[in-house]
């Protein structure tokens, strides 16, 4: 790289350094992100904006209602994400450098809560919510678009009334331990834990718990193999 490039590189990030040092303030803070993201390119490319300060990137084009959110350094909030608390709802943490990617809905009510642990990535299209019970999520999981998590269920059972009228239920807390990989469209229910490790393959609805380092698919999820072992008597 010449000199020159190297320089004008330097220059760059120093400026993106110093625009995101004012991305917290009210207003102007809107304005300097604005001016941020022009000079980086779309979508992924604004990454860097969540690592060249100790501020956060929350885009100007998230909406965000939550009095108890704490963001950790590095977070990347994209277009189009909601964290949304109701009025009871409970907090939303998220760790160090979680990035949200856009569409991801994160929403809390009664007795809920969504805690999310560093460098965990949940790509575009995803919704946790946190009602009844809490969605944690380890460290350096990677959630692929469209996966959903529900820690509570509707009643159902009394035909006379609208299933919508009849409140909700739930079965207990979602655990996801650390270095997780959910692939495309995952549906994890109430009560469930991931264990460290383990993948999930596209489309799985994942109704009861899966061990550590298990590969688990389908409708339930049900473990085919474990990873790194060559063959398994578990299908
Ligand atoms: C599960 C997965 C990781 C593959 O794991 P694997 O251990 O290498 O599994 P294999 O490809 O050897 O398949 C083993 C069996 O499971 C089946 N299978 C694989 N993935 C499946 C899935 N998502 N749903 C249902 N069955 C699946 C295969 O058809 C095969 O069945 P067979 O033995 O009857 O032929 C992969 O198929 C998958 O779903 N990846 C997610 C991709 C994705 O979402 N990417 C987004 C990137 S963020």
């Amino acid at each position: 790289m010449s000199r020159i490039r190297r320089w004008a590189r330097h220059l760059r990030l120093m400026v993106l350094k110093v625009l995101m040092e004012f991305s917290p303030v009210p207003l102007l803070g809107r304005l300097v992100v604005w001016l941020a993201e022009a000079l980086v390119g779309p979508y992924k490319d604004r990454r860097i904006l969540a690592r060249v300060s100790d501020k956060p990137y929350i885009s100007p084009r998230a909406q965000i209602k939550c009095r108890r959110l704490y963001l950790g350094r590095g977070c990347f909030i994209d277009d189009g994400v909601t964290i949304y608390a109701h009025s009871d709802g409970g907090d939303v943490r998220l760790g160090d450098r979680v990035h949200l990617y856009r569409g991801t809905i994160v929403e809390v009510g009664a007795g809920g809560s969504v805690h999310i642990g560093a460098d965990t990535h949940v790509q575009a299209g995803c919704n946790l919510k946190g009602f009844l019970g809490s969605v944690t999520i380890g460290r350096n999981v990677q959630i692929a678009p469209a996966c959903g998590f529900s820690p509570y269920e509707h009643n159902f059972e009394d035909r006379s009334a609208a299933i919508k009228l009849q409140g909700i239920r739930s079965a207990g807390d979602i655990v996801l331990e650390d270095d997780v990989w959910l692939g495309l469209g995952v549906a994890v229910l109430e009560g469930v834990r991931i264990g460290k490790g383990a993948v999930i393959g596209a489309g799985a609805v994942v109704t009861k718990d899966i061990p550590a380092y298990a590969i688990a698919v389908g409708v339930p999820a049900r473990v085919i193999r474990v990873r790194g072992e060559v063959s398994s008597n578990l299908a």
